[in-house]
């Protein structure tokens, strides 16, 4: 698949290096160039703008703070009709004292309507970042929780996350990234208050054969 990672932080860096390394053509973007050049170099990928990469790809996946939904929305909404949006962000307050977005719309609904025509997957947020480069631990391959309204993009997100060595396991609509991003918080805050090693990972025990998305890989 042609993947366009926006962000080249920790989770931008760890799945775009799976998807390069599971054989896709992966372009990364964010604002600092030099980095991103840096990063695309590291990972096997190309480096480009945010409207270039997403223009030119089939997924586009935002790997970027909350805050920056916006900014990165109005970057690539003129290019992104029909294409596969998947949203890894976790919508935290500034502080990490909860999410921002509690009582109101997830995230992912959020950047949905930022976007209108994309095909919006909330994916890969309730994941930290090592696990991302790596979904196994403790000898168990970990899921990759995912929601969302649209059956193509779900076929093609979970193709992606087997790729790189997820389980995929669709839970339910794009409304169900709301409790995706409690999921995220939850660990997030079980790792701060015990200043833990952000090694936890959730794997769902005997989940319904239908909720798996077992297809073949594509690279
Ligand atoms: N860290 C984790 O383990 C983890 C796990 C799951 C989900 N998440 C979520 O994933 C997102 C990214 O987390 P992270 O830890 O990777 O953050 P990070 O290391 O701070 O990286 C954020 C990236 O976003 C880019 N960025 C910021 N504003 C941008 C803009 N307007 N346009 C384009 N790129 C922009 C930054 O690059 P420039 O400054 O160069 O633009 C940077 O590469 C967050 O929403 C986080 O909650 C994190």
């Amino acid at each position: 698949m042609k993947i366009a990672v926006i962000g080249t932080g920790n989770v931008g860096s760890a799945l775009g290096s799976s998807f390069s390394r599971a054989g896709h053509q992966v372009t990364f973007a964010a604002r600092d160039a030099e980095k991103t050049r840096s990063v695309a170099s590291g990972a096997g990928g190309r480096a480009a703008t945010a409207t270039e990469a997403a223009a030119g790809a089939d997924v586009v996946v935002l790997a970027v703070p909350y805050a920056a939904i916006e900014a990165v929305a109005a970057d690539i909404v003129p290019v992104i009709a029909g294409k596969v949006v998947v949203d890894a962000t976790n919508p935290l307050k500034p502080d990490y004292s909860g999410l921002a977005t509690a009582g109101g719309a997830s995230g992912a609904e959020r950047l949905a309507a930022l976007l209108p025509g994309a095909r919006v997957v909330k994916a890969f947020n309730t994941v930290f970042a090592t696990n991302q480069a790596n979904p196994s631990s403790q000898g168990t391959t970990l899921d990759a929780l995912f929601a969302t309204d649209d059956d193509a993009a779900a076929t093609a997100v979970a193709e992606l996350a087997g790729s790189i060595g997820f389980r995929p396991v669709r839970v339910g609509p794009l409304a169900a990234a709301q409790e995706l991003e409690g999921l995220a918080w939850l660990n997030i805050r079980l790792q701060m208050l015990n200043n833990g090693a952000w090694n936890t990972a959730y794997v769902l025990v005997a989940p319904p054969e239908t909720a798996v998305v077992r297809t073949p890989v594509a690279a």
